[in-house]
C-alpha cells in the first residue's frame, strides 16, 4: 500500500513538472522570445511591425493583402509589388530594406538589399542554414535539396548534379524547343478555328503550361504523361497550402482532421500515392530488362531512382527522398520560370523597340530554324534580357 503510496506521489510530482516544463516552454516561444528576439534586432538597428501573441505579423499581413486584392493596377505600371506582397511594401517603406516580421510565432528577416542578399546566397561558412520550414510548404514543396542542409544536402545535390551537365542540358534544349512549338502550333491552329477572328490567349497560363510540359519531359522523360498528371495533382496542393499560409498555425493543430487538413491528406496521398507508382514502375521496369547499367533511364527521376539501388551509402536515397526531390523539382522550376516569360514578354509588349531588336538578333543567329544549345548561347541579347529583366 505505502509502495503505491510512493508511486503515486512520484506520478503526480512528475506530471506536474513535465506540466510546468511545458508551459514554460510556451511562454518562451510565445511571449519571451519575441520580446528578447524584438530587442536585440532593435539594438542593431533592425526594427519592424509589432508582434502579437501567437499570430506574430499575420493578421496586418492578411488586412494588407485583402486590401490589395482589389487594386487594378495600370498595364503600364511595374510596381507589381504593391498588388502581390502588399504587407513587405509598406513595412520595407515604414523600417526599410532590411526588417523583422512574425509568422506566428516564427521570426523572420526581410532582405530588399541585393548586395546582403548575394553576401547571403553565396555564403559557403554554413552560417546561414536553411530554416525550419512550414509543414504546409514541405507537403507541396517537397523536403528537398532546397530544404536541406549540411551532409543530406551533399547527398542529394551530389546524385542531382548529373542531371544537369553540358550535354544534358543541350539535348534538354532540343525538347524545350519542341515543347514550344507545340505551343505556337496550338495558337495558331486556334486562330485558324476562330476563322482569323480576334482571339485572347492568356500567356501566363500558356507559360505554365509551357514549363509544365519541359519540366514533365525533363523530370520524367518517357512516362512524361503519368508525370504530367502527378504534377497537375501537385499543382492542386500548391494551391489549396498557398491559400492557407497566412493562416495562423497553432502547433500540432495539422493532426486535427479539420476539413481543410482533411482535404490537404487527401491531395498529398494522392500525389505521394501516383509518385510512388511511377518509381516503383521504373525499379520493376528495370527488372525486367536485367539491371543493367543506366536501365533506370537518363532523365532525372533515372537517376533518383538508381540512387535507391546503390550500395554507396553517401549517395543512396530512400523512396521517400525520392519522391521529395521529385516535387521539389516540379515546385522550384514551374511557377519560377512561367512567371518570368510572362513577365519577360508583358514588358516586351509595352516596349516594342526592344522587341524588334531582339527578334533581329534571333534572326541573325538561328535564321528560320529551330534553335539549338549552341544557337541559344549566341543570342546576348536575349539573355541579357531576360536577365535584365528578372
Ligand atoms: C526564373 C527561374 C528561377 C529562379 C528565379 C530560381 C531561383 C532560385 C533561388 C533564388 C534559389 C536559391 C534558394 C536558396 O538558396 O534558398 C534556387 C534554388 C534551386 N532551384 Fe531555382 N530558380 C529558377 C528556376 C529553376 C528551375 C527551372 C529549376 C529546376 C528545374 C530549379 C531548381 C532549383 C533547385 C533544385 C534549387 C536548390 C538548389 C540547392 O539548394 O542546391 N530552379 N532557385
Amino acid at each position: 500500500m505505502m509502495v503505491f503510496t510512493y508511486v503515486g506521489y512520484f506520478a503526480a510530482g512528475l506530471a506536474v513538472q513535465v506540466l510546468v516544463a511545458k508551459i514554460l516552454k510556451l511562454c518562451w516561444i510565445v511571449l519571451w522570445r519575441p520580446y528578447a528576439l524584438t530587442k536585440s534586432f532593435e539594438k542593431q538597428g533592425i526594427k519592424g511591425p509589432s508582434y502579437s501573441i501567437l499570430h506574430g505579423t499575420l493578421p496586418e499581413m492578411k488586412t494588407l493583402l485583402k486590401a490589395a486584392n482589389g487594386v487594378i493596377l495600370d498595364t503600364n505600371c511595374h510596381d507589381i509589388a504593391q498588388r502581390v506582397q502588399p504587407h513587405y511594401n509598406r513595412w520595407s517603406a515604414e523600417y526599410g530594406e532590411v526588417f523583422l516580421f512574425w509568422r506566428g510565432v516564427q521570426p523572420a528577416i526581410r532582405i530588399a538589399d541585393p548586395k546582403l542578399a548575394k553576401q547571403i546566397l553565396s555564403d559557403k561558412s554554413g552560417a546561414y542554414a536553411q530554416p525550419q520550414f512550414d509543414h504546409r510548404l514541405l507537403s507541396f514543396a517537397g523536403n528537398g535539396v532546397g530544404q536541406l542542409n549540411g551532409p543530406d544536402w551533399v547527398r542529394h545535390r551530389s546524385i542531382l548534379t548529373p542531371a544537369f551537365t553540358k550535354d544534358k542540358l543541350k539535348l534538354m534544349t532540343k525538347r524545350m524547343a519542341a515543347c514550344t512549338i507545340d505551343m505556337i502550333d496550338d495558337w495558331k491552329n486556334r486562330a485558324r478555328i476562330a476563322d482569323h477572328q480576334h482571339i485572347t490567349i492568356e500567356m501566363s497560363e500558356e507559360f505554365k503550361k509551357l514549363t509544365c510540359d519541359v519540366i514533365t519531359h525533363t523530370a520524367f522523360g518517357s512516362n512524361y504523361v503519368e508525370g504530367g498528371e502527378v504534377f497537375k495533382a501537385q499543382d492542386e496542393l500548391i494551391h489549396h497550402c498557398v491559400a492557407t499560409m497566412a493562416d495562423l498555425y497553432i502547433p500540432g493543430s495539422r493532426f486535427l482532421p479539420t476539413p481543410s487538413n482533411r482535404q490537404m491528406w487527401k491531395m498529398e496521398n494522392n500525389v505521394n500515392n501516383s509518385l510512388r507508382r511511377l518509381i516503383q514502375g521504373r525499379l520493376e521496369s528495370a527488372q525486367a530488362r536485367g539491371n543493367l547499367d543506366g536501365c533506370y533511364g537518363d532523365d532525372v527521376l533515372g537517376l533518383l531512382v538508381e540512387a535507391s539501388k546503390t550500395t554507396n551509402k553517401s549517395l543512396k536515397l530512400t523512396m521517400d527522398e525520392i519522391i521529395d526531390e521529385c516535387k521539389q523539382f516540379f515546385f522550384s522550376g514551374h511557377e519560377t520560370t512561367a512567371k518570368l516569360l510572362t513577365w519577360t514578354v508583358f514588358l516586351l509588349s509595352l516596349h516594342q523597340e526592344w522587341q524588334e531588336r531582339l527578334r533581329e538578333e534571333v534572326l541573325t543567329e538561328c535564321g528560320m530554324g529551330i534553335p539549338d544549345a549552341d544557337m541559344v548561347s549566341k543570342l546576348k541579347l536575349v539573355n541579357y534580357t531576360i536577365i535584365f529583366f528578372f
